[in-house]
């Protein structure tokens, strides 16, 4: 049976969870794959504490050039997060002739051109799933069923942490900073969790959904931002009286050919959609133009849902990789010959 080898780097909470995959549910992917799926490597500066999983012997190393440059490994999957050394690893995986697996926003939002690009010229493939809504496959519904459209209007709940704290905040009456301890003690928060209160991760997950959707490069700073650190206990308890609901929410629109971005805490109407959204859930609202609104929900962040997406890439590459069919789906958005690239309306 034909075998297809993954290098991890990065075995934080995330990585923990792709060892589980490994674990539980490698005949599934067998099964699935026609083929045996390995877990070779992992790498990471800290290969000491206990992940709360078992790990074979002699999988785990320091050495990063053991899963960048090992000729028997055909996927890394970057799960370190940040800008460096991540760029500098996943370009140097690329060169290496290796496909890249990445849940990295920040990263893809500032270097998705560069990365991509050097993916493409190379004839190897970067996929990016769980970077965008946890395990919600929104940027393969982008992608693949719903490609033929236009697309109008893109409305997300994109940050699980912001949305477990206001949402405790308003069931609760809980206090900010005791739910943001606890949003980082299951490992939903960023290493820097003013990333997600500030609202800067959701802006980077709406650049990765723009590319895609519009076929256009947000620069995350053009992106009007806003995050939840200013919301009081008051703010929601009035928001309640009125009807509605605080949520931080991730809005593009297609207006008059040009693209508007932004990411503040808006207030819904409690009957919405998306006012049922609560918890480390997450939820993006698509309007095309032939398909009409679609909305896609389930969790946006934590070890399993997100270690799901990342292994859900794995495996089509693997798929692609054992078929021949390598480079047949690029991203669209980052392609020369996107349509409907449209520019990006200056915000006040
Ligand atoms: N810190 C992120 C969040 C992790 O809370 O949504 C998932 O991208």
């Amino acid at each position: 049976m034909k075998e297809v080898k993954v290098g991890l780097l990065g075995f934080g909470t995330i990585g923990a969870g792709v060892v589980r995959v490994f674990q539980q549910n490698s005949q599934v992917m067998t099964d699935r794959l026609g083929a045996s799926i390995k877990l070779a490597r992992i790498a990471d500066l800290d290969i000491t504490t206990d992940r709360g999983v078992q790990v074979e012997e002699g999988v785990l190393t320091t050495d990063a050039n053991q899963v960048l440059t090992a000729p028997d490994i055909d996927v890394v999957i970057e799960l370190i997060g940040g800008y460096e050394p991540a760029r500098s690893f996943v370009l140097k995986a690329i060169e290496n002739g290796k496909h890249v697996v990445t849940a990295n926003k920040a990263l893809l939002a500032k270097y998705g051109d560069e990365i991509l690009a050097a993916a493409a010229e190379k004839g190897v493939e970067v996929m990016f799933e769980a970077s965008v809504g946890g395990g919600i496959p929104v940027l393969s519904a982008i992608k693949e069923n719903l490609c033929v459209n236009r697309f109008r209007s893109i409305f997300g709940i994109l940050n699980g942490t912001c949305n477990y704290i206001l949402t405790r905040m308003t069931d609760e009456g809980a206090d900010f900073a005791a739910v943001l301890k606890d949003a980082q003690d299951v490992g939903y928060a960023e290493a820097d969790p003013t990333f997600d209160i500030e609202g800067v991760d959701t802006a980077h997950k709406l650049a990765i959904l723009i590319g895609l959707c519009y076929g256009t490069r947000v620069d995350c700073d053009d992106i009007h931002l806003e995050g939840i650190s200013q919301i009081s206990a008051v703010d929601i308890q009035f928001a309640r009286q009125f009807g509605y609901k605080i949520k931080l929410l991730a809005i593009s629109k297609e207006v008059d050919g040009e693209i508007e971005a932004r990411v503040h805490p808006t207030m819904i109407p409690q009957n919405a959609p998306l006012a049922d959204v609560d918890g480390v859930f997450n939820a993006v609202r698509l309007v095309g133009d032939f398909v009409g609104p679609v909305m896609l929900y389930g969790q946006g962040a934590g070890m399993d849902a997100t270690a799901s997406a990342v292994m859900g890439d794995v495996m089509s590459i693997a798929r692609n990789q054992l078929t021949g069919a390598i480079g047949r789906t690029p991203a669209m958005a980052y392609c020369p010959t996107a349509i409907g690239k449209l520019p990006l309306k200056a915000m006040s």
